[in-house]
């Protein structure tokens, strides 16, 4: 049985702004319902039976080999028939061509898990406002995607599979969008921020400081989806690299990766006075009070900055747990950030940070992370913390798991698209 949401949230609308009247194709199910076997607005507790989940995985799994195919057929008759949608997504579709049929994929994964469809719907739904989303568009983006799915499940689609999906969807979206109203009666859907600092530490990497328009409100350790006035719609993900600061800016380090769009344009072109904006805080890499255990903290390239957040925000609380924080990377050039780090281990006794340099031989430690991690330790006591390339931290997360630490005590970020990703 799935997750039953609030009645309060109606029977979802079918004008669509700006579609003078926004009805769906007459060959696309009909999501409200009433047209349907099962009248009124169904729910996953009430309207979604074992038959229902079985036809969905089904369905699924039949279009699943055919997915891109999908994908490039439901976004052009979606900005077909809804061109007033068009102008929320990147100008280039690919990458969000994939995410769709992954996050169905999700959807039906979790479909014997209420508590974690629920955070997941719910969490999808607050963190699309920030694209404008508005509860009518989801009607839009319903019949497109029942539309396409009845045009590559072929023979396996049937009445009995359209209303099953149809029910599926209006709880989803149910979902989405109450977690969405509710976001929207404490906090904007994004915020502008003015670039008021920046500094370079390398060719490659430059830290960028902000000043959000409204009070921005995050925990030390979380990220933050950014877009730029250069690529509009391309939203990616940073980490603010200090705690929160009385006067609410905050500093960024990005490294420019090779090709990549949104980075190079923040190393290599924003200047003071340009401004980004900001969706809401997101991750659970942060401290936890009620734990007394000490810290490991292991960063790669960029991953420094939750880090030095986490460092920052220890000092804040006074906890004063021991800290042991390494930092590496490949060459000695691009370890930024070291010498303050070492600065504030001095004035911090519960503070000790090393460093580690993989692909060159330097003086002081060489090696991986995961390899120079385990000359130290033993850490199966402590709370640790992996943040940087994916690579990295899988390695690192795999050392620490053989030598004893429970998977439970290792916080990282999520590894791909954040809104996908089991952590
Ligand atoms: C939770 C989270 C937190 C993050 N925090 C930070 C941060 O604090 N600082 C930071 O600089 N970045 C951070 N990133 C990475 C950031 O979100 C972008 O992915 C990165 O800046 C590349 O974006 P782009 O638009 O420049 O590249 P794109 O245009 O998206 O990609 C262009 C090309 O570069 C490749 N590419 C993408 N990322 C990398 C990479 N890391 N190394 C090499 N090639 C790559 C792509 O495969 C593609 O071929 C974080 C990512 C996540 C998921
Ligand atoms: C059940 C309904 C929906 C699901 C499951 C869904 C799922 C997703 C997912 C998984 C992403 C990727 C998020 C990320 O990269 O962090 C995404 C992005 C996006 N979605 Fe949705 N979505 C839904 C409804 C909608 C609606 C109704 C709209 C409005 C028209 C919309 C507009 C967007 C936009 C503009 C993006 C960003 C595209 C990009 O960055 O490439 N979505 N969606």
């Amino acid at each position: 049985m799935w997750f039953q949401p609030r009645q309060s949230a109606g029977t979802p609308r079918t004008d669509v702004p700006g579609t003078g009247g926004g009805t769906t194709s007459p060959s696309s199910p009909d999501l409200t319902g009433a047209g349907g076997a099962a009248a009124g607005v169904p729910t996953f507790g009430g309207g979604l039976t074992d038959r229902d989940i079985a036809l969905i995985r089904t369905s699924l799994a039949v279009v699943e080999p055919l997915a891109a195919d999908m994908a490039v057929y439901f976004y052009s008759i979606l900005f077909t028939r809804y061109p007033q949608v068009r102008e929320m997504f990147p100008p280039g579709m690919d990458a969000q061509r994939g995410r769709l049929l992954r996050a169905l994929l999700h959807i039906v994964d979790l479909v014997d898990d209420p508590e974690g469809l629920q955070h997941f719907c719910a969490h999808l739904g607050r963190d699309h406002r920030k694209f404008g989303t508005e509860n009518a568009h989801y009607d839009a983006v319903g019949a497109c995607l029942l539309a396409a799915l009845e045009r590559f499940a072929g023979p396996a689609w049937n009445a009995e599979v359209a209303q099953a999906w149809t029910r599926a969807y209006t709880a989803v979206a149910q979902t989405m969008t109450q977690a969405a109203d509710e976001d929207a009666r404490t906090r904007p859907a994004r915020w502008h921020a003015r670039i008021v600092h920046r500094q370079a530490f390398s060719d490659s990497i430059a830290a960028i400081t902000v000043q959000p328009d409204t009070p921005y409100e995050y925990a030390a350790g979380q990220y933050v989806s950014m877009e730029t006035p250069w690529w509009p719609r391309e939203w990616r993900y940073y980490s603010p690299a200090n705690a929160p600061r009385p006067d609410g800016t905050i500093t960024f380090h990005v490294r420019a990766v090779p090709a990549g769009w949104v980075s190079n344009a923040l190393v290599r072109r924003s200047n003071v006075g340009d401004v980004i904006r900001l969706g809401p805080p997101l991750g659970d890499m942060v401290l936890d009070p009620a734990s007394g255990r000490d810290i490991l903290c292991v960063a790669g390239g960029t991953g420094l900055a939750p880090i030095r957040a986490l460092v920052e925000e220890s000092a804040r609380s006074g906890h004063e747990r021991q800290m042991d924080v390494f930092i590496g990377a490949r060459t000695a050039n691009e370890l930024y950030g070291l010498d303050e780090m070492l600065r504030f281990s001095q004035r911090n006794h519960w503070l000790r940070v090393r460093a580690a340099v993989s692909d060159e031989d330097i003086l002081g430690l060489s090696g991986s992370l995961p390899q120079v991690l385990q000359e130290f330790g033993p850490w199966y006591r402590h709370d640790a913390y992996l943040s940087g390339p994916a690579s990295m931290v899988t390695a690192t997360a795999d050392t620490l798991t053989r030598t004893g630490v429970p998977r439970s005590r290792i916080r990282h970020d999520p590894l791909d698209v954040p809104v996908l990703s089991p952590n």
